[in-house]
């Protein structure tokens, strides 16, 4: 019997959990961080960007849930998550050790602002995460409305480390050859990795670069500054960072959208941690 067909058979026999979705691939990235990806429910439909409440059954049987961005694009048949490992978190201490073939709950009701349709349509779109705020825009990176409606994508990304930015560089380089995304993308996305506390090729916080007009410099933009006209931002990281940023973006003039109210940069707090 084949690794497939024993997840295909746990899949069959088991469903005991409400909501259950089968595990289906692990990756562990770091000892902090790793990915897994789950069966969809048929009946689940949302906007790139958006996140949804998983967990798993606790010591009393009572659900832990947290809510998860989806870190894979709309027309995935599969979901993607990505996600911090915290020793003595509630959730992430257990769902670490999830397997291929495990089940988790997973309330198919998504939510959230990080969506194109609350940004007034610009030129530019710069998504500006760090850690495992990286995982709506690994969802938005592979939507191709993201590339019809913008001519030029940022994804401007800060770790600690080089190794915690592994799961974001796999997936940006994947995706001119990508045979599903690859012709929407072209050459519209640009990457900006960087690190705070290793060395790497490209250093500093997102703020910082922003603020210092360095990323601007290092892409050959021509500016120092973002231009509410055609400059759109999505921003997920820890509250510290959201704040900071905001603080960044208003002094540029650019305001905060909503789905009911379009404007020109939406944030999201990364959840887990
Ligand atoms: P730094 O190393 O200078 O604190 P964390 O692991 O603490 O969540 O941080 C993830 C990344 O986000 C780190 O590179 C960290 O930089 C950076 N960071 C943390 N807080 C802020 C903030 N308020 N503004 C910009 N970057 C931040």
């Amino acid at each position: 019997m084949n690794q497939q067909t024993s997840v295909t058979d746990a899949t069959a026999a088991k469903k005991t959990l409400p909501d259950a979705q089968t595990v289906t691939e692990v990756r562990h990235y770091t000892d902090d961080l790793f990915y897994f990806r789950t069966t969809r429910p048929q009946s689940l439909r949302f906007r790139s960007g958006e996140f949804v409440m998983i967990g798993l059954p606790g010591d009393d049987g009572k659900p832990i849930m947290r809510a998860y961005s989806i870190a894979s694009p709309s027309w995935d048949e599969g979901l993607d998550f990505y996600s911090i490992k915290v020793q003595d978190g509630p959730l992430t201490s257990r769902l670490q050790h999830i397997q291929p073939g495990d089940e988790i709950i997973l309330r198919p009701k998504p939510v959230g602002t990080l969506v194109l349709d609350a940004l007034l349509p610009g030129k530019r779109l710069w998504f500006l995460a760090t850690g495992t705020g990286i995982a709506p825009f690994a969802s938005l990176m592979r939507d191709p409305d993201t590339y019809e409606r913008y001519d030029e994508v940022i994804m401007m990304h800060t770790c600690r480390e080089v190794a915690e930015l592994e799961f974001g560089r796999q997936l940006v380089e994947s995706l001119p050859e990508d045979p599903l995304i690859g012709e929407f993308v072209g050459d519209k996305l640009k990457y900006y990795p960087t690190t705070t506390r290793e060395d790497f090729h490209t250093m500093g916080r997102v703020t910082d670069n922003l603020a210092s007009g360095k990323v601007f410099a290092d892409l050959g933009l021509g500016t120092d500054r973002m231009d509410p006209a055609i400059d759109r931002a999505m921003v997920c990281g820890s509250l510290d960072f959201n704040k900071d940023i905001m603080a960044i973006l208003d002094g540029w003039n650019l305001r905060e959208g909503a789905n009911s109210e379009p404007a020109e940069y939406v944030v999201e707090k990364a959840f887990v941690g």
